[in-house]
């Protein structure tokens, strides 16, 4: 077989710039190793950066999104017993942030690319990149015993944090940059009725909390727990009653509960891999770059790399101008790391830090005091979360 653009991994980077350059008569190959169900069954956040919601409107997948999700013009910080609200339509002057679930999002996607005929394979084994530095790379991958090879001129690695692509690069020529928290989030999904109309992040002496929501009738709950800890060590119960003594008095009187229909844990890590482009091979997404998921980054994040990769393609079939992707990696990085610092910054912030000395713990209450004390603070705080311009 042969196309233009072969991409590895059918998460929302893969899809998204599938979408974006097929609109565009731009012919791409997808291989994804999973079958589409088991892709829809993974639970992620999501809170969408109006940039990316643009985004996902250029690709003509906007409709249910539009429909179905809920604009934000805020969120709250709990601490102390009260909780103060960042207004960020306010702060931003205009912009919000649209609550919808990447399950949704990857599902609209998927039927996207279904309704216009674009090229998924499902199930692709050992999917491999080969002579990724030269004019002539391509792909192979492994159906039953036969392995077949897609050439094409670019590869793009949207295959996640244990994907192939990323690994497929020799160790001498990316430099990985990480951080590992000493806990991980314990999160919970519930048909109930979200307990605040917008999300509430919780500062408190056990522990960080989250109430966010996927609807009005699905709700999507977190708390900080020791990396020791299994979901197994947790009970429903057990679940609502730490997260009530973490919630404000107020909150935790009105918080409904009901039987969990998700559970699970997930560690919290910062991670960047430089360059992220290798010769005629592109990363894109939890391929390149993960963060801790207090300020939301993660899914946007890859967005705005699809973004720069989409423009620099365009630039490149359309235009004849290579200068986009010769400056990708750069210009994302840019992005990225930005996108990483107020990660790192809003779950410094927030969490108990189990090693904390008295000091730390002094700085880490007067960065909230200054910030819930400065309009110039929460605008910057506000900037970040609506995300920063591409
Ligand atoms: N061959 C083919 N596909 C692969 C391979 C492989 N060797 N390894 C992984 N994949 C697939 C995975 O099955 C998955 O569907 O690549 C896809 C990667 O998707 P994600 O992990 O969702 O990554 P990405 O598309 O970059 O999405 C961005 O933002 O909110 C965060 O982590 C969250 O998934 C989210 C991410
Ligand atoms: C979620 O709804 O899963 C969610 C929302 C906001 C975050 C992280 C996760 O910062």
């Amino acid at each position: 077989m042969k196309t233009q653009v072969g991409i590895i991994g059918g998460g929302p980077s893969g899809l998204l710039l599938s979408q974006l350059l097929d609109l565009q008569g731009i012919n791409n190959i997808l291989l994804e190793k999973h079958s589409r169900e088991y892709v829809l069954g993974r639970i992620r956040a999501g809170v969408l950066e109006h940039g990316f919601a643009d985004l996902m409107r250029e690709a003509k997948c906007g409709a249910r999104m539009d429909a179905e999700g809920e604009i934000h013009d805020g969120f709250f910080i709990a601490h102390d017993g009260v909780k103060d609200r960042v207004d960020l339509k306010g702060l931003t002057g205009g912009n919000s942030v649209v609550v919808y679930g990447q399950t949704e999002l990857t599902r609209d996607l998927y039927d996207a690319r279904a309704a216009m005929g674009g090229n998924i394979i499902h199930n692709a084994e050992d999917v491999k990149p080969h002579d990724i530095t030269t004019d002539a790379p391509y792909l192979t991958y492994r159906n039953g015993d036969d392995i077949i090879r897609i050439d094409c001129d670019y590869i793009i690695g949207a295959d996640g944090f244990h994907g192939v692509s990323r690994k497929s690069i020799p160790k001498d020529k990316i430099a990985l940059y990480e951080r590992v928290y000493p806990f991980g989030w314990l999160g919970v999904l519930s048909r109930t009725k979200p307990v605040s109309p917008e999300l509430i992040y919780a500062k408190h002496e056990r522990g960080f909390a989250l109430c966010s929501m996927r609807s009005q009738t699905l709700s999507r709950y977190y708390i900080q727990v020791p990396l020791t800890d299994t979901v197994e060590d947790w009970s429903d119960e057990a679940f609502w009653e730490e997260l009530k003594q973490r919630l404000p008095a107020e909150v935790a009187a009105n918080l409904e509960t009901g039987p969990s229909i998700e559970k699970s844990i997930a560690p919290l890590r910062s991670f960047v891999a430089e360059p992220m482009r290798y010769g005629n091979m592109f990363l894109a997404g939890d391929a390149a770059h993960i963060v801790p998921p207090t300020g939301a980054r993660g899914l946007n994040s890859a967005a705005s790399d699809i973004y720069y990769l989409y423009h620099a393609m365009l630039d490149h079939y359309k235009n004849g101008d290579d200068t986009g992707l010769e400056t990708y990696s750069q210009k994302a990085l840019a992005r990225v790391w930005k996108g990483q610092r107020f990660s790192w910054w809003m779950t410094t912030l927030l969490h108990r830090f189990p090693e904390n000395s008295g000091f730390d713990d002094k700085l880490q209450q007067t960065d909230l005091e200054y910030l819930l004390s400065s309009e110039k603070a929460l605008a910057s705080l506000a900037e970040n979360y609506v995300g920063l311009p591409f």
